[in-house]
């Protein structure tokens, strides 16, 4: 379905949990409390949400956090919205941390992309960054990830303090087939008390070894990202430029958080609660009509440089990204 705006529409990020094994500092430090139970929605109702979304031409869908890979029976989740009839793609945005277990199952139920979350690739930086010392064992899943048949790109958001990893990390993408994105700090919930280099900072740190680096057209997913090639580099360089490049005008997505509020841009808290609706007996017609009358009011654009107009309360964590 096409908004307002005349943006088509179908893509859906599903933020299963707004829990994770790691306390990125911009993201959410130690001491936030996690929601109960209840206030998640049950995959069921996921499901329920999933096929009207199906019905409103939005057929690709993102699981996200948190961290998905916490949460109790994901994988059969995953396998079964893969299996349902119209879902052309599902992709996963993980920390990594539990894709020794988890990566095997993945590639079996086929899987159409895995983003795993990287900010740097020194050890004492990645346990400032994120309280936990696990940057070897993320290391060895994007290296396994790798040399499997899902497509993998590693997600590194970069702050003032880890602006020397722009190099380092791009040495993934040199010797393996993983794209290396970096992305602009945003600020949103926690990230508001950040600054990271922008896209094109990093660009020009990036030229002075890849100096043959030129754009890329080919598909590499369905976010905001901006690909360059390298005939040194085994797989692309992307940008995720938020806060200096407006992507909005070719925004393809919905997102659903946690607590199953369908949510039609990432800045604003304006949407549906879709949880009253589902626990309050609304029939499948009625959650369709919810859902297209939210995405037909999708904003056009968001302001980051409109403090007063970028969502205040929700975490990152909870809306998945
Ligand atoms: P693929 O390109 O399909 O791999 O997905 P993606 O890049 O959209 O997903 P991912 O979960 O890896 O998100 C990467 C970064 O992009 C995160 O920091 C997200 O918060 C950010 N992002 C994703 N969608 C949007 C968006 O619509 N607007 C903004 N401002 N940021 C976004
Ligand atoms: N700005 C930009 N990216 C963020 N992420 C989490 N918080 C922010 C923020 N404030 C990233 C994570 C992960 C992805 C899902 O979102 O690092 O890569
Ligand atoms: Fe967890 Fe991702 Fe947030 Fe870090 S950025 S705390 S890995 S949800």
């Amino acid at each position: 379905m096409r908004d307002a705006a005349g943006r088509d529409i179908t893509y859906l990020r599903i933020s299963v949990t707004d829990r994770c094994n790691l306390r990125c500092i911009y993201c959410q430090p130690a001491g936030v409390t996690p929601l109960q139970h209840d206030d998640i929605l049950r995959y069921e109702e996921i499901r329920r949400i999933c096929r009207q979304a199906l019905r409103l031409g939005i057929n690709r869908f993102k699981i996200t956090g948190g961290e998905p890979l916490v949460r109790r029976g994901i994988i059969p989740f995953i396998k079964e919205l893969k299996e349902m009839a119209g879902v052309d793609q599902v992709t996963l945005t993980t920390n990594g941390l539990s894709l020794g277990r988890d990566l095997h199952a993945l590639e079996e139920l086929g899987l159409d992309g895995l983003n795993i979350s990287l900010d740097t690739r020194d050890a004492g930086q990645y346990a400032a960054l994120t309280g936990y010392d696990g940057l070897a064992v993320v290391e060895e899943a994007i290296a396994a990830a790798a040399g499997g048949p899902i497509r993998t790109k590693v997600n590194a958001v970069l702050l003032a303090d880890t602006a020397d990893q722009i190099l380092p990390l791009a040495e993934l993408a040199r010797d393996l087939p993983v794209d290396v994105r970096y992305i602009e700090v945003m600020p949103i919930g926690e990230g508001r008390h950040f600054a990271g280099p922008a896209g094109a900072a990093c660009l020009a740190v990036l030229r002075t070894v890849y100096d043959d680096l030129q754009p890329d057209t080919a598909w590499h997913g369905n976010g905001p990202a901006v690909y360059y090639r390298s005939r040194q580099l085994r797989g692309s360089i992307g940008f995720i430029a938020a806060q200096t490049h407006r992507f909005c005008g070719s925004c393809n997505r919905l997102r659903l958080t946690s607590t199953g509020f369908l949510k039609p841009c990432l800045c604003y808290d304006i949407g549906t609660d879709l949880r009253s609706l589902l626990r309050g007996g609304a029939s499948d017609e009625d959650l369709y009509k919810a859902m297209a009358s939210c995405l037909a009011n999708k904003p056009a654009g968001h302001h980051f440089e409109n403090q007063n107009e970028v969502t205040e309360h929700k975490k990152m964590s909870q809306i998945g990204g």
